[in-house]
């Protein structure tokens, strides 16, 4: 009974989908309940060392670390159990090896922005390794 009454749950929500479509707003709203705090803050990440990365080739680098990426420490992940002891320790050490980015003397500035991405790799080498393709194309070759 209770299984039926989910199913019932389930076929009206996914109608609910479907009558939304054509409204841009609700639509909207659909996209943001699918992505987690913490997928927003990672696309935030990609799409900001994106752009160092540009900004590091062409010789013209002077940002400051972005506060925000701290959040890494307490933004909602889609599956909360991947906030373990691991996940801490890669946060930790991605924090330590982006904020060197930052106060890098120029020679060093490649090789420690290659260091943050990097850092990036091993999190997700353990935790979510479907991005790694992607971050991968971060690295400045
Ligand atoms: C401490 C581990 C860890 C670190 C460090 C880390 N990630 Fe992630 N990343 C994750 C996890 C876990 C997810 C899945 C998040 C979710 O679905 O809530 C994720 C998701 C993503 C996604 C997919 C977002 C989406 O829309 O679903 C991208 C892209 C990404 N990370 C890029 C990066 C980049 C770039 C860096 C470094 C600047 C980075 N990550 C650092 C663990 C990490």
């Amino acid at each position: 009974m209770r299984f039926k009454n989910l199913l019932f749950l389930l076929v009206l929500v996914a109608f609910g989908c479907k009558e939304t479509k054509e409204e841009p707003k609700e639509k909207k709203e659909l996209i943001m309940a699918k992505t987690s705090e913490m997928a927003q803050l990672m696309n935030e990440m990609y799409a900001y060392n994106e752009s160092i990365k540009q900004q590091i080739i062409d010789g013209g680098f002077d940002n400051s670390f972005p506060e925000k990426f701290k959040n890494i420490h307490s933004a909602v992940l889609t599956d909360p159990n991947d906030r373990d002891e691991s996940f801490e320790s890669f946060s930790k050490l991605f924090l330590e090896a982006q904020q060197a980015v930052f106060e890098s003397q120029s020679e060093d500035l490649t090789a420690n922005y290659n260091k943050a991405i990097n850092a990036c790799i091993s999190c997700h080498e353990v935790k979510c390794v479907g991005p790694i393709p992607r971050i991968k194309k971060l690295l400045i070759k």
